[in-house]
C-alpha cells in the first residue's frame, strides 16, 4: 500500500515537473534574473538601466530589428525614461560586434572641446581650478555626441528605419512615461541643482513646484519635438536647424562656448579597438578616449601570472593582487592616457604581456605598496557621478555594448530651454591642472589637457569577451573611476571563476584608484578578510553602502551566449529599475 501510494506520488510529481518543463520550453523567458540566476532567453535581450527603456529595445527587436537597433531605440529612451545618465546631449562609446562579418566596431562618440575652450579655462586668478565651473556651468558642457554616435550605428549598421527605431522614446516623451520609485527619489534629491536652472525646474517639476512621485505621468513635450526631429532628419535635426540654434541660444545666454560651428564639426568616430587575451578567452573593449580597455587589458595581463582561482573568490590574498594592479594602472593613466587625435597614447606598450611582467614583479605579496611609492612608468617603449550602460544581443548574434554620460547625475543640471535635452558638464574630466583631481579624484596632466577639438579622458569601459573565437559576453559599467574596476572583477568572475552573468554581476566588488590611496571594499566582504587587508598595509578606510544607492561600485549591464545557445542578461541589482529585457 505505502509502494503503491509513494509510487501514485511519484507518478504525479514526474507529471507535474514533465508540464513545469513544457510550460517552460514554450515560454519566451525561460528564467527570470535573481542575484543568482541570470534571465534566460532564446532569441535577443536588452539589458538596461531602466525597466521601460529595456522593454523600448525589445519591442524593436520583436518589430525584426537586430542588436544595433535594439541598442539605438535604448539609448533614445534612456534619454526619455533615466534622465540622470541617459541622454542627447551627452556623449559615449559603443561596441558593436557584426556577426555576418565577425567584425568589431568601436564607435567613439565622446563629446568634444568647443573651439573656444583652452588649457587653463578653468583656473581661477590663483591659478587654482575653479570646480563649480568647470562642473556646474554652462562652460562645463562639452560638444554632445549621442545624437552623432546613435545616428551613425544605426545608418551604417541598423536593418530598420530610424523613425521606427525611435518610435518608442519619442512616445515616451509626448505620451508621458510613468515615473518609477528610482526616478522620483533621484529628481527629490538634485531638486536644489535642477531647480536653479529654470528650463530644468519646468522639464522635471510639476507647475507648483513640487516633484512628481511615483505613479505619476511625466510629459517631456520639448524632448519629444527634439526627438521627432531627430528621427525625420537623422543628426542634421539635432546639429543643425532649430535644436542647433536652441543650443547655441542657452549657451550665449550664460557664457557657454559651444557655437554652431562646434555643432557642425560634431563626429563620431570608429576607432581600432583594443584586444587583449586572459587564458583562453579574447578581451575586446574600447580604446582611448576610453582609459578602460587599455586598463582592464593591462591589469588582466598582470593577473594571469598568478593562479587566482586557487587563491578563492576575494579571499584577501586575491582582493591584494587586484588592488596593488589596480595602483599601477592608475598611476599610468594619470600620465599616458588621453585623446589619441592629440597625445600619443603608447597602447601597445601599456597593453603589453611583458610590460605587465615587471609590474607583477614590483608587486609584494604580503604587503601593501604606498601610493606615494608607485609612480607612472617614467618611460615606456616606443610605439567622470551618473553614466548608464546597455547591452543588447539578437538572435543572430550580433551584439552590442554602448556606455553613455552626461558625466554627473545630470550633467550640468542645464536644459536646453525650447528642446528639452539636459547639457553634460564632460568638461571636467579633462585634467584643468596638472595633478589636481577632478570630480571622480583622477589625476592627470599634459595628456589630457584641455584644447579645442580634444576629447576629455573618459573611464567608461564597453567590453565583449570571446571564446574559442566565438563572441559570448558583452558588458560594461556606470561608476565614474570605478567603472574600470568594476568591469574587470566581472569579466574576471566569468572568465577565472566560472560565474554565471547574475552571480558576477551580483559578488561584493573592491576599488583602488592609486590616489587617494584607499581600498573601498562593498558590504558583503567578511571582517575578517577586511582585518587581514588592513594587516597587510592597505587603508581599508571607506566602506560603500547599498543604502546609499550612489556609493555602490558600478551598475553592469551583461548579456552572455552561453553554450548550449541560449542568452543569460543580468541587471545589476545595485541600481533600482534595472531590467533585462528578453524574449
Ligand atoms: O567618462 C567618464 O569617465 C565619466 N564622465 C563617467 C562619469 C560616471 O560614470 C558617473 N557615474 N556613475
Amino acid at each position: 500500500m505505502r509502494i503503491v501510494s509513494t509510487l501514485f506520488i511519484s507518478l504525479m510529481l514526474l507529471g507535474g515537473i514533465a508540464s513545469n518543463l513544457a510550460a517552460q520550453t514554450a515560454a519566451p523567458i525561460i528564467s527570470y534574473n535573481s542575484q543568482f540566476h541570470p534571465t534566460l532567453a532564446r532569441k535577443g535581450m536588452v539589458v538596461s538601466q531602466d525597466y521601460q527603456a529595456s522593454e523600448a529595445g525589445l519591442e524593436i527587436l520583436k518589430l525584426g530589428g537586430n542588436a544595433i537597433d535594439a541598442a539605438v531605440a535604448t539609448g533614445f529612451a534612456l534619454a526619455v525614461t533615466h534622465p540622470q545618465a541617459g541622454n542627447l546631449g551627452g556623449g559615449g562609446f559603443m561596441m558593436i560586434y557584426l556577426k555576418s562579418e565577425d567584425r568589431v566596431i568601436a564607435l567613439d562618440y565622446r563629446e568634444m572641446a568647443p573651439q573656444a575652450a583652452s588649457r587653463d579655462m578653468f583656473l581661477n586668478a590663483n591659478g587654482d581650478v575653479d570646480n563649480r565651473r568647470a562642473r556646474f556651468s554652462m562652460q562645463s558642457s562639452g560638444v554632445p555626441g549621442t545624437v552623432m554616435g546613435l545616428t551613425d550605428a544605426q545608418a551604417k549598421y541598423g536593418a530598420l528605419p530610424l523613425a521606427t527605431v525611435m518610435a518608442p522614446a519619442i512616445r515616451l516623451a509626448e505620451e508621458g512615461l510613468v515615473v518609477n520609485w528610482a526616478l522620483s527619489g533621484s529628481l527629490s534629491r538634485y531638486k536644489t541643482r535642477l531647480g536653479a536652472d529654470p528650463a530644468s525646474r519646468k522639464k522635471f517639476f510639476k507647475e507648483d513646484g513640487s516633484s512628481y512621485q511615483q505613479g505619476d505621468l511625466l510629459r517631456q513635450p520639448d524632448l519629444a519635438k527634439t526627438l521627432s526631429e531627430i528621427a525625420a532628419k537623422g543628426a542634421d535635426g539635432f546639429y543643425q536647424g532649430w535644436v542647433a540654434d536652441r543650443i547655441v541660444e542657452t549657451m550665449k545666454a550664460d557664457g557657454g562656448l559651444i557655437r554652431h560651428e562646434d555643432l557642425l564639426n560634431s563626429v563620431a568616430k570608429e576607432r581600432t579597438a583594443i584586444s587583449g587575451t586572459f587564458r583562453d578567452y579574447t578581451v575586446v573593449a574600447m580604446p582611448p578616449p576610453s582609459s578602460g580597455g587599455v586598463h582592464v587589458v593591462q591589469m588582466l595581463n598582470v593577473l594571469e601570472g598568478w593562479d587566482m582561482k586557487s587563491l578563492g573568490h576575494n579571499s584577501a590574498a586575491y582582493i591584494h593582487r587586484l588592488t596593488e594592479s589596480m595602483k599601477y594602472a592608475y598611476a599610468d593613466r594619470s600620465k599616458y592616457l588621453g585623446d589619441p587625435d592629440f597625445f600619443n597614447v603608447p597602447i601597445t606598450a601599456l597593453t603589453d604581456k611583458g610590460y605587465a611582467g615587471t609590474i607583477r614583479a614590483k608587486i609584494k605579496l604580503d604587503a601593501a605598496t604606498p601610493s606615494t611609492e608607485i609612480a607612472p612608468a617614467p618611460a615606456l617603449p616606443d610605439e567622470s557621478k551618473d553614466t548608464t550602460h546597455f547591452s543588447t544581443m539578437d538572435a543572430a548574434g550580433n551584439m552590442v555594448s554602448n556606455t553613455y554620460t552626461l558625466n554627473f547625475s545630470y550633467g550640468n543640471g542645464r536644459t536646453v530651454a525650447g528642446a528639452g535635452f539636459l547639457l553634460n558638464n564632460e568638461m571636467d574630466d579633462f585634467s584643468a591642472k596638472p595633478g589636481t583631481p577632478n570630480g571622480f579624484g583622477l589625476i592627470g596632466g599634459i595628456a589630457n589637457s584641455i584644447e579645442p577639438g580634444k576629447r576629455p579622458l573618459s573611464s567608461m569601459t564597453p567590453v565583449f569577451l570571446f571564446k574559442n573565437r566565438q563572441p559570448m559576453m558583452a558588458t560594461g559599467s556606470p561608476g565614474g573611476s570605478t567603472i574600470i574596476t568594476a568591469v574587470l572583477q566581472t569579466v574576471l568572475n566569468v572568465m577565472e571563476f566560472d560565474m554565471n552573468a547574475a552571480t558576477a554581476t551580483a559578488r561584493p566588488r573592491i576599488h583602488h584608484q592609486w590616489f587617494p590611496d584607499r581600498l573601498i571594499l562593498e558590504p558583503g566582504h567578511s571582517v575578517d578578510t577586511r582585518q587581514l587587508l588592513a594587516r597587510m598595509g592597505h587603508n581599508v578606510s571607506a566602506v560603500a553602502s547599498y543604502n546609499e544607492g550612489e556609493r555602490v561600485l558600478g551598475a553592469t549591464m551583461t548579456i552572455i551566449r552561453r553554450p548550449d545557445g541560449l542568452i543569460a542578461g543580468s541587471a545589476d541589482p545595485r541600481r533600482p529599475g534595472a531590467h533585462a529585457a528578453a524574449y
